[in-house]
């Protein structure tokens, strides 16, 4: 296959294909990186069907909230489709890409209850991916209020294993304005994102399929789930953070933030802004050695990944698996202190732009008039998620939902 160049570094022998999985998020169907995911998980050999929302739905959580009309009262994001649609339907130019009206996670109730059932060759996903989000998910409080998760916590909930993943990047962005080659000579964010993380994807499948406990197949036992962050991909400038390792990490600690209230004396209106505190970041389960997400994103270039379980109870005695970041993370999650990090996309693999080049990400339909018109802007993001960092953002309300 075209991506055993990749990983070949990563003694995986066999790349297993054709999985089942469904694939939503919360920045809507039309975004830059769901697309790319789902063309990269496609191209890994994978029956992938998108189910997302008609528009941006950041920042719900797992509510759910399912479409009061039968039909779109105003156009979908990017004018997809137009307003009078249908609720619920496709992309003009891809029955694999259903969109619906509701909140992230009635997305994934849609897609196993109906869309599933009735209009694809399975009704069970094997996996589910979620995201890339358009900014980071770190921290239990975002746990709880991220979309990206909710719809990460509700397909868990349905016993499906699930993989949620947050980009630094927090600008939403169209999927037709992916591009082939950024300034720099590069692929696209979305792209590297796209293929990182259906290359990590891959190695849980893999993981899983050549366990001793293959005969269930299962990627993840039931309650179990993955959280992603990714850090700033630069490919829009130079080629500082194209190739990101995956590091073991814990959802807190190390400055996980939660909010705080802030009034505004002119407005008479509140606002919120980022508050890291010890209740947000006490370890109770888990490796408490390994770093949080927040100290992992800080680092150089490294991606985070936490293991968890939709088990809220406090835990009493023994887990039943002993240690289960070595029982279920493949070996592309490395330590943060292990030597000679391999990057996410495989050792010193290409991330050059270029239509010859892009195997795995993007659908070939840039369009240069919005490529410039972001290409800037785009990249004035945080660039330093320190929770002092974080503490000082001002714009409250409107920073933080961009980051959900
Ligand atoms: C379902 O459809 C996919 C894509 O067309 C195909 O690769 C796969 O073999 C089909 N699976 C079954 C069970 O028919
Ligand atoms: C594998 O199966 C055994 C026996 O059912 C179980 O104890 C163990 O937890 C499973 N391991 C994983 C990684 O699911
Ligand atoms: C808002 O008003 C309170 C109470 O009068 C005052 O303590 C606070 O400094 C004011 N904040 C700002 C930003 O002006
Ligand atoms: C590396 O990190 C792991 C997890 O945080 C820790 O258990 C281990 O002791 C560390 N090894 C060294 C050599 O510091
Ligand atoms: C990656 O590049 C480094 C430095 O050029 C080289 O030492 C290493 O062998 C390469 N690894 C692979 C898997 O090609
Ligand atoms: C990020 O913030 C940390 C803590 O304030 C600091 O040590 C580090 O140098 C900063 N990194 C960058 C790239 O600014």
């Amino acid at each position: 296959m075209k991506t055993t160049s990749l990983v070949a570094s990563l003694t995986l022998a066999v790349s297993v294909q054709g999985l089942n999985v469904l694939i939503t998020n919360d920045d809507g169907f039309g975004t830059a990186n769901i697309r790319a995911m789902y063309h990269a998980m496609t191209a890994l050999g994978h029956n992938c069907y998108i189910v997302a929302s008609s528009s941006d739905q950041s920042g719900q959580g797992s509510r759910l909230i399912f479409a009061n009309n039968a039909k779109l009262t105003s156009d979908s994001e990017f004018g997809i489709v137009k307003s009078g649609a249908p609720s619920i339907g496709t992309d003009p130019n891809d029955d694999h890409i259903w969109y619906y009206n509701g909140s992230p996670a009635t997305q994934v109730l849609v897609a196993l209850d109906y869309v599933l059932p009735n209009h694809a060759n399975f009704s069970v996903p094997d996996l589910v991916m979620a995201g890339p989000n358009y900014g980071p998910n770190i921290g239990p409080f975002l746990y709880g209020i991220s979309g990206t998760l909710g719809a990460t916590q509700t397909a868990i909930a349905r016993g499906i294993p699930a993989i949620g993943y947050a980009g630094t990047y927090g600008t939403q962005t169209a999927y037709y304005d992916i591009q082939s080659s950024t300034k720099a000579g590069l692929q696209d964010p979305a792209t590297i994102m796209g293929r990182l993380a259906a290359n990590l994807a891959q190695a849980f499948i893999d993981k899983a399929h050549s366990s001793s406990n293959s005969s269930t197949g299962r990627i993840l036992p039931l309650g179990y789930g993955v959280s992603v962050n990714f850090p700033l991909i630069s490919s829009f400038t130079d080629d500082s953070c194209v190739n990101p390792p995956y590091i073991r990490a814990r959802m807190t600690g190390d400055g996980a933030f939660t909010s705080k209230a802030v009034f505004n004396n002119d407005t008479g209106i509140f606002g919120s802004a980022n508050f890291a505190d010890d209740g947000t970041n006490m370890c109770i389960n888990g490796d408490c050695s390994l770093p949080g997400e927040v100290e992992v994103l800080n680092s150089d270039c490294k991606s985070s990944v936490v293991l968890f379980t939709i088990d809220y109870d406090a835990p009493y005695g023994e887990s039943s698996l002993v240690d289960p970041y070595t029982a279920l993370l493949p070996d592309m999650v490395q330590l943060n202190n292990a030597t000679n990090l391999v990057g996410g996309l495989g050792a010193n693999a290409s991330v050059a732009g270029g239509a010859s080049t892009s195997t795995t990400g993007g659908n070939g339909a840039a369009s240069t008039n919005s490529a410039a018109k972001s290409g800037g802007s785009r990249l004035s993001v945080l660039k330093n998620l320190s929770s002092s960092t974080l503490l000082a953002l001002t714009a409250g309300v409107a920073v933080l939902a961009t980051l959900l």
